[in-house]
């Protein structure tokens, strides 16, 4: 069933976080619905600006409304991860998204309130709700690429301005992650501290995490032993998410976790049976370790077996 962002949200808020995980194809798709089944949890799907053109985004629209049908049990909401405006507007204007992020992070304070209010007022003109950023974190996205040194924490006396001003309903926060496989030049540590100091700014509203992946030692290693060259990969520690959450973190960003998984089973597989160019017993052996990993996933966020409570509750709202 898809619910509206702002719904999970308020379940959530302080007790747990929501697994937000990007999908680009079928079997990302049919693993991440048979995780959060298989953990009783509730999620938010994500599609990015270069998903919805790697094939087409009717199609991604079109797999994800089967799959509501074939798991019929699931509980999810559908979002746009680092909008441009443009993009926001062409989802606002299909009816299909729970919510959009408008990311206007790298531009300047006025200016990132001023794109946002827009997105705001078409969003909440169909009943979709805004994640708007701000700081910048470090990494690679698809539009941009900044450097660890150039990413800004968020100030938090910058964030309950920026939050009355640009009308958003959710605020993605730089709190010392980053994109992609490489964390953390120095230490690996969220920057709790400046997280509290935002709730206290903003008590009440979800805050969102991204770049939040862990980027597991033990499948980097994997991933190299069967031939990739992973060197000095770093993720995100796992067992602060709990955490994060009471700090009234709701929705946690992941993508390139999944993205390491895909990349360790076709290595391995392909390492052990050189013969095979079969694509259908590689899928089957991918989706059943991705499912296993969104499951590990949510137990971590604390979202893991709340279906039953959430149906009640939305039976009830
Ligand atoms: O933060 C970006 C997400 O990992 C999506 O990546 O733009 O390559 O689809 P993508
Ligand atoms: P990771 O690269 O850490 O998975 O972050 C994903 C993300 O923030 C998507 O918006
Ligand atoms: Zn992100």
């Amino acid at each position: 069933m898809i619910v509206t962002t702002k719904k999970l949200f308020e379940f959530a808020y302080g007790q747990y976080a929501i697994g937000a995980y990007n999908i680009n194809n079928l079997e990302q798709t049919m693993g991440l619905f048979r995780g959060c089944i298989q953990s009783k949890a509730p999620f938010i799907i994500q599609i990015s600006k270069g998903a919805r053109s790697y094939t087409h985004k009717k199609m991604l629209e079109a797999m994800i409304r089967t799959a509501d049908e074939v798991f019929p049990d699931a509980i999810f909401a559908v979002h746009l991860d680092h909008g441009d405006e443009e993009t926001c507007y062409d989802c606002i204007k299909s009816g299909f998204y729970s919510s959009v992020m408008i990311d206007a992070s790298h531009e300047p304070f006025e200016k990132n309130i001023e794109i946002t209010s827009r997105v705001v007022a078409a969003a909440h003109a169909k009943g979709i709700v805004v994640e708007a950023e701000l700081g910048q974190l470090g990494g690679v996205e698809e539009h941009v690429n900044v450097n660890e040194a150039d990413a800004k924490l968020t100030d938090p006396d910058q964030a309950e301005e920026f939050v009355q001003r640009s009308g958003c309903d959710s605020l993605a926060v730089a709190i010392g992650t980053s994109h992609g496989a490489f964390k953390f030049s120095g230490a690996q540590a969220i920057r709790l501290d400046v997280l509290e100091k935002i709730q206290k700014a903003l008590p009440g509203f979800p805050l969102v995490m991204h770049g939040s992946s862990s980027v597991p030692q033990d499948e980097v290693e994997r991933i190299n032993a069967a031939g990739g060259q992973l060197l000095g990969a770093k993720g995100v520690d796992a067992d602060q998410f709990k955490h994060a959450a009471e700090l009234g973190v709701t929705k946690i960003n992941i993508d390139t976790d999944g993205r390491l998984v895909w990349t360790r089973v076709h290595r391995e597989y392909f390492k052990a049976h050189p013969e095979t160019f079969d694509f259908r017993p590689i899928g089957k052996e991918f989706m059943q370790a991705y499912a296993d990993f969104i499951a590990a996933k949510n137990e971590k966020l604390g979202s893991a077996g709340r279906l039953d409570d959430i149906r009640e509750q939305l039976k009830a709202s």
